[in-house]
């Protein structure tokens, strides 16, 4: 746990949260900001979102931008990492046998919405299939391989996730992203777990669009997510709800009122970025990473598993298998997976996600965020073991 972590963090007492990745927590201190920002706007809502809140979205993206080094003119707000996603999936021009690329990994909502989009066209959802597990000499050439194997003549967008939802792995996403340029298909990278969890560098990545959520590992209130698009499709991007600024000559500016909304949560980024700057992004990021290493050892001793991923492919979030023993008692399949995680949350106090069942095997994503020490994995060993019995 990093100094005085626990005190920020108001969880229901006796609940070991190990599911930071799910939804995100926010910190006390930027929940209270948050409050006095809910507060100022009910002092004169008309007049706050009249001729206060235009200039504060200015800036808070301005900030927002420096900080993720990028220019301001390709970064908007969206609500979430599923907006921002759906915006660029309804300007595709598809035609019948058109092809969307997700892969084996892709997040079941994205892959749904994907599916969704390419049905209504007639065309068809393509999933490559990446490697998993992944082991100790996983190359980045086998992702972009297994990826470029499944682009065809007809596919009109590539979607990959940098981190995956259910596995927690960091994909080699600038060498799967070339692959894509290779054959000159535009390519969105879900980064909905990034910011927070590891270091990432847009430019170098050089993806057409990449979008990420803030409420996740960044701190920023639910809900908060942020758009970058490349120049070239500056001019076809709308958002999913059209209002007052969609013909606005600003790509940015088009998604900056999409009605009215909760917008405490953008106003509350620069409070967000205090809390991380507080601890440092840059030890937040290694803390967490080391005390996963240190529960996946505490984990796989006790539940005689192995890690599923090498230490460079995960960063606050990876999966494991459940013990074998478990497979007596729950259906190895997600129903049984879902009455495990039931239990974890309800009966054990423990709140893990249980998202896959894979090869006859449940699997669990444990996270590690600040709050966190080596005892809350002991618990769950513990917890584990008594329900395989
Ligand atoms: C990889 C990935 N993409 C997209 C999403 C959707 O995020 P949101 O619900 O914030 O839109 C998630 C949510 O966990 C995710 O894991």
């Amino acid at each position: 746990m990093l100094r005085k972590a626990g005190f920020h963090f108001t969880f229901e007492k006796g609940v070991t949260y190990l599911d930071h990745g799910g939804f995100g927590v926010t910190p006390a201190p930027v929940s209270k900001a948050q409050q006095k920002h809910r507060r100022r706007i009910e002092q004169n809502p008309k007049a706050f979102f009249t001729y206060d809140y235009p200039d504060i979205w200015h800036e808070v993206l301005a900030a927002t931008a420096a900080r993720f080094r990028v220019e301001k003119d390709n970064l908007t707000f969206v609500q979430n990492a599923s907006d921002g996603i759906n915006a660029v999936l309804q300007i595709l021009d598809l035609g019948e046998k058109d092809e969307i690329l997700t892969t084996n990994l892709t997040y079941g909502g994205i892959d749904i919405a994907a599916e969704a989009t390419a049905r209504k066209a007639g065309a068809s959802i393509v999933r490559a299939q990446l490697p998993f597990p992944a082991t100790s000499r996983a190359k980045a050439a086998d992702y972009a391989g297994a990826l470029e194997k499944s682009i065809g003549k007809r596919t009109k967008l590539v979607i990959i996730d940098h981190i995956t939802s259910a596995t927690g792995m960091v994909l080699p996403v600038r060498e799967m992203v070339a692959a894509c340029r290779k054959k000159n298909v535009p390519v969105l990278v879900d980064a909905a777990h990034v910011p927070g969890q590891v270091a990432f560098d847009i430019a170098d990545i050089n993806p057409d669009w990449y979008v990420a959520n803030l409420h996740k590992w960044y701190f920023v209130p639910r809900s908060c997510g942020i758009m970058w698009t490349a120049d070239k499709h500056f001019e076809k991007m709308r958002p999913t709800v059209m209002s007052w600024n969609t013909n606005d000559p600003s790509y940015a500016l088009r998604f900056g009122w999409t009605g009215t909304r909760d917008v405490t949560g953008i106003m509350s980024v620069p409070d967000a970025f205090r809390f991380m700057d507080g601890y440092g992004e840059e030890n937040v990021i290694r803390h967490n990473h080391e005390l996963l290493t240190q529960a996946i050892g505490i984990l796989s001793d006790a539940w005689k598993v192995k890690a599923q991923t090498p230490p460079a492919m995960y960063g606050s979030m990876t999966t494991l298998p459940l013990p074998a023993g478990l497979t007596k008692h729950f259906a190895a399949d997600l129903a049984g997976c879902l009455k495990i995680q039931k239990i974890l949350i309800r009966e054990k106090k423990i709140t893990a996600s249980v998202p896959l069942a894979h090869k006859g095997r449940h699997y669990i994503r444990i996270a590690a965020q600040i709050y966190n020490s080596a005892a809350d994995y002991k618990k769950l060993a513990k917890a584990v073991l008594s329900l395989a019995g």
